[in-house]
């Protein structure tokens, strides 16, 4: 039985160009055309894309650069609006969008580990319960009760995902969380997620690895040109994609 968490439905996503407002001395001389200028000048990011997502799939996304995939990711999660359309999600989400969203650079990995669980739905004690485990599996060892901003990238990675690692989400997003962290550590990810996928976890997966692709996911979405190129196999997808890309 299939049955879908994630719906998109027509959906689109249009940014606005902010270019239209660099010309400082037209904006100022001419206001109201400007400001026409400006809210009719939008790059559409996804235009009229309509796909569902199963419960307990690993559903990748691929593409070139700017394609669209952390905008789909971004919607999914509720961050971002759609312009147009319609975007269901049934299940708690918990996301990995990109690095240090949620965190505070002032407070130590160990503060923001607190703040992190809070935010993503778990009361104090909860976070107090697991925080060892957080903080183990990380292996940030005395770095942990450095504030962050001392952190290296993949630092912030092992701290974003050893937090998610350790809640328990109907849904999970990871965007490319995996390129930043050391052979080690992505050999870590990869497991915990092939964990989270055992245990009936919906996972959304956005990566430019091919490999860890064709590893997780059981369908593939490729975006080409702001909409949905190719869905399916994991194999034939990649394959095309790739032959798309070098020809
Ligand atoms: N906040 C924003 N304001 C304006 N344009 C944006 C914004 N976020 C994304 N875009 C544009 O939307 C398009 C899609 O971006 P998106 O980040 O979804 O691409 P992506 O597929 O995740 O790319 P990458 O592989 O580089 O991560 C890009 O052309 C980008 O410039
Ligand atoms: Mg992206």
């Amino acid at each position: 039985m299939k049955d879908p968490v994630i719906i998109f439905e027509k959906v689109s996503k249009s940014y606005p160009l902010y270019h239209n407002l660099m010309g400082i001395k037209r904006f100022l001389f001419s206001f109201t055309k400007s400001l026409r200028a400006f809210k009719n000048s939008r790059f559409e990011a996804l235009r009229d894309i309509s796909f569902e997502v199963y419960r307990g799939e690993t559903f990748g996304i691929i593409g070139r650069n700017g394609a669209g995939k952390s905008t789909i990711l971004g919607l999914i999660a509720g961050v971002l609006k759609p312009t147009q359309g319609k975007v269901l999600v049934r299940g708690r989400i918990a996301s990995l969008l990109e690095l240090g969203g949620g965190f505070h650079w002032e407070l130590t990995g160990r503060e923001n580990i607190m703040l992190n669980g809070i935010l993503l739905g778990l009361t104090r004690e909860e976070v107090r319960k697991k925080m060892d485990a957080i903080i183990e599996f990380s292996e940030l060892g005395e770095f942990i009760d450095q504030p962050i901003r001392v952190y290296s990238s993949g630092m912030l990675a092992r701290l974003g995902f050893s937090v998610v690692a350790h809640l328990d989400p109907e849904i999970l997003l990871v965007d490319e969380i995996l390129t930043v962290g050391d052979i080690n550590f992505q050999r870590k990810c990869l497991e915990k997620m092939l964990n989270f996928k055992k245990n009936g976890t919906t996972i959304v997966f956005v990566s430019h690895s091919m490999e860890d692709i064709k590893r997780l996911c059981d369908r593939v979405m490729w975006i080409e040109n702001h909409n949905i190129k190719m869905i399916g196999e994991p194999e034939e997808v990649v394959s095309n994609y790739i032959k798309f890309v070098n020809s």
